[in-house]
C-alpha cells in the first residue's frame, strides 16, 4: 500500500503486495485448520485501500497546531499522521478539513485528545473526545462546525455527551443485489469493512439450505439476522448490547422483517435459561419449545465461545460460525468437531495490510437429525 507512514505507523503490519498477503493468509489458515477441513476454501479479498468505514485517531497539541496520531510500530511511541490510506474516501476527505477547523477554534481545540469517525450512507459522524467540561459556548461552536463541514458531531467528556443535532446513522448494504438498510449506533459494534461485510453476509446466506428456524447468538444490530431471516420461518436472535438491540428492532422495520424475536441477553445467561437453571423475566413472552431450530449462527467476540455455549449449540444440525480470532476458533472447533464436521470454510479479509483474519465455518452434525 502506498502510505508515507508505512512501517513507522503500527496500524499496518503486512507490507507485501496485496495478492501476496492473501496467499500468505490463505496458506496460514489452510495449514492451521487442516486437522478439521481439507476441502476448498472460499477466499474473499478486500480493496487494499480505503476500506475502513470507521476509524479512531489520537490528537497531539503543539501550541495551537493539532496533529492526528496513531500508535507507532515501536512500542509506547506515537506517530503523527495527516492521512491514512485505509480509511474510506468519505473519512479521508474530511480528515484535513476537520483538523484545520479545529485548529482555528480555541474552544473546540482545547483539551481535545481523540477523534473517531463513522461513515455511512446518511452521512459522517465525528466523535470528539475531551478532557474538560463541555459548556454552552462549546456547544454553540460545535454546532457551527457541524454545519460548516456538513457532518454530525458528538462530543464526549467524562459524564457528558453533546450532539450537534439529530443522530441519524443509517447505512445500506448490497447483498447479492438486494439492498438492506441498517440503523447503527455510535457506541456499539459495527463491522469495519463494508464491502467485505457484504460478502460475509452473502456467504452466510449461501450456507442455508432448507432453513426451518434460526437461533443467532451475538447478533449485534441484526447485520446477519435481517438478511438471513428471509430464509427462515422464525428467528430468535440475542445480543448483550442494549443499543444494538434497539437498532436491531428499528432494522426489522426498515427492512420489513417480521419473523424475528430479538432478545437482549448475555449468551451464558441464555444458556442457563435454556437449561432451566434460571428464570428470566425477559424470556417470559418467549416459549423456546415453539421453535424448531435447524441452524445456529454465532459471531462471538475475540474470546470465542464458552463451554456452555458450545455444549448447547452442538444440539443443532447446522452451525454457522463467524470468527474474528483464528486462535479461539481453533480451540472451539476442537470441541465442536466431536459432534459436527466442517463442510465449508471461508476466509474474509476484513483488515488488509494487517495480520488479522476473519473466518466463516459451516458445520453439520455427524449424526442424522
Ligand atoms: C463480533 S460482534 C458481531 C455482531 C454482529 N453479528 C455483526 O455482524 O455486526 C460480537 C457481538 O457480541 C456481543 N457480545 C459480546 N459479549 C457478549 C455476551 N457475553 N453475550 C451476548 N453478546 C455478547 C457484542 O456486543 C457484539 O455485538
Amino acid at each position: 500500500m502506498d502510505c508515507k507512514y508505512l512501517k513507522e505507523c503500527g496500524s499496518c503490519t503486512l507490507f507485501t503486495p496485496y495478492s501476496e498477503q492473501i496467499s500468505f493468509k490463505t496458506d496460514l489458515i489452510k495449514q492451521n485448520f487442516s486437522p478439521f477441513y481439507d476441502g476448498k476454501f472460499d477466499v474473499f479479498s478486500s480493496s487494499p485501500k480505503h476500506y475502513r468505514t470507521r476509524a479512531e485517531f489520537g490528537i497531539w497539541h503543539e501550541g495551537s497546531k493539532l496533529s492526528y496520531t496513531m500508535h507507532a510500530s515501536e512500542k509506547g511511541k506515537k506517530v503523527f499522521i495527516d492521512e491514512c490510506p485505509k480509511v474510506c474516501e468519505q473519512i479521508s476527505h474530511l480528515m484535513p478539513r476537520l483538523l484545520e477547523s479545529l485548529q482555528d477554534d480555541e474552544v473546540l481545540r482545547t483539551k481535545l485528545f481523540g477523534v473517531e469517525f463513522i461513515a455511512c450512507k446518511s452521512g459522517t459522524l465525528v466523535t470528539l473526545l475531551y478532557h474538560k467540561k463541555l459548556d454552552g459556548e462549546f456547544e454553540a461552536a460545535m454546532k457551527i462546525l457541524a454545519n460548516k463541514l456538513d457532518v454530525m458531531i458528538l462530543a464526549r467528556s467524562r459524564g457528558q455527551k453533546l450532539l450537534s443535532g439529530e443522530l441519524n446513522l443509517v447505512d445500506e448494504l448490497n447483498v447479492d443485489g438486494q439492498i438492506y438498510k441498517f440503523s447503527l449506533s455510535e457506541n456499539a459494534f459495527i463491522q469495519p469493512n463494508k464491502a467485505v461485510n457484504e460478502k460475509m453476509i452473502a456467504w452466510a446466506k449461501e450456507c442455508v439450505q432448507g432453513g426451518a428456524d434460526l437461533l443467532e447468538l451475538y447478533c449485534g444490530h441484526g447485520n446477519f439476522t435481517i438478511p438471513l431471516s428471509f430464509k427462515f420461518k422464525n428467528v430468535l436472535a440475542t445480543e448483550i448490547s442494549k443499543s444494538s438491540i434497539a437498532n436491531a428492532l428499528k432494522n426489522c422495520e426498515l427492512n420489513g422483517a417480521e419473523n424475528i424475536k430479538f432478545l437482549r441477553m448475555d449468551a451464558d445467561e441464555l444458556m442457563s435459561a435454556f437449561a432451566g437453571v434460571r428464570e428470566f423475566n425477559r424470556l417470559k413472552d418467549i416459549n423456546l419449545s415453539d421453535f424448531n431450530f435447524s441452524h445456529v449462527l454465532v459471531d462471538p467476540p475475540r474470546a470465542g465461545l464458552s463451554e456452555s455455549v458450545i455444549n448447547f449449540i452442538r444440539n443443532f444440525k447446522n452451525i454457522i460460525y463467524i470468527s474474528c480470532n483464528p486462535e479461539t476458533l481453533k480451540e472451539n472447533l476442537n470441541e465442536l468437531t466431536k459432534s459436527h464436521k466442517v463442510i465449508k470454510f471461508a476466509l474474509f479479509d476484513q483488515f488488509a495490510n494487517t495480520h488479522h483474519i476473519e473466518c466463516g465455518v459451516l458445520l453439520e452434525a455427524k449424526d442424522k437429525f
